[in-house]
């Protein structure tokens, strides 16, 4: 753990603490379901899109943090299994009305995923992406799982944000610190060869700007006004 002094976009001083990854999310877990978060709310449309209707399918949910995807899908009729390594996120998770109906393992994406090949329907991997320094081994993870007539959607916060210095992170409550769970500074041309070199078909890629609506309901997201915040990528095994 490292404390700085930073000095984002806006010009203020913070005090910054950069913490492992799953310490971070460990950290964050008490209040993530609680906070103004513009990315999940411009992100969730989309994916439910790109799914599409999953009433009997199996959905792998990797880095399902609290839940958010997993229980509306199981909600939904999917037979979902959820991984993540933050013990914090996913004890939020499995505390939530409609968890029984989910399959929750503790596991490190670093590790090859817990699940058969081609035993998937749909794998979704949402704002993970952008701690995964491993692109080429994590999307081939991906492939590996999913059955050859299903498919991959990932979501990630737009690489467009590093440029403005914001990477996933939270303020302590306790310590009014701007906390950053480690980030890999990834461009698009990392994602998209990530998931080619892989030997993914890349079938979407799209990118999603904050716009006035967004900013009506979320606050936060109004100094991103007309920035790119989200990246979409729906991807099939070959
Ligand atoms: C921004 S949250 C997103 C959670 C959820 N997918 C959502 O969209 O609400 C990122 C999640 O990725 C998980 N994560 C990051 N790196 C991981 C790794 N190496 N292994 C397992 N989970 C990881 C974190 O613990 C955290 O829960």
């Amino acid at each position: 753990m490292k404390d700085a002094i930073a000095g984002p976009a806006d010009g203020s001083a913070r005090v910054v603490e950069d913490l492992p990854t799953r310490d971070g999310y460990d950290r964050w877990s008490a209040l993530y379901d609680e906070e103004d978060n513009a990315l999940c709310l411009l992100e969730e449309p989309h994916v439910d899109r790109l799914l599409g209707p999953v009433e009997g399918l199996s959905v792998a949910d990797v880095g399902c943090g609290t839940g958010r995807h997993a229980l509306r899908l199981a909600a939904r009729g999917a037979r979902v299994t959820a991984l993540d390594f933050s013990t914090g996120m996913l004890g939020k998770a499995r505390a939530k009305p409609g968890a029984d109906a989910v399959r929750f393992v503790e596991h490190d994406l670093r590790e090859p995923l817990p699940l058969a090949d081609a035993s998937q329907d749909r794998v979704l991997t949402a704002l993970v992406l952008d701690h995964v320094s491993w692109l080429v081994p994590f999307f081939a993870e991906l492939g590996r799982v999913c059955r050859p007539d299903g498919f991959v959607v990932a979501t990630v916060m737009h690489p467009a944000m590093l440029l403005r210095g914001v990477q996933a992170h939270f303020t302590d409550p306790g310590t009014g610190r701007d906390v950053r769970p480690a980030s890999a500074p990834n461009a698009i041309a990392d994602y998209v060869m990530g998931a080619l070199g892989a030997g993914l078909v890349l079938e979407h890629l799209s990118e999603h700007a904050v716009d006035r609506a967004l900013v009506a309901r979320s606050a936060r997201a109004a100094k991103h006004l007309g920035w790119p915040l989200l990246l979409l990528m729906r991807l099939r095994p070959r």
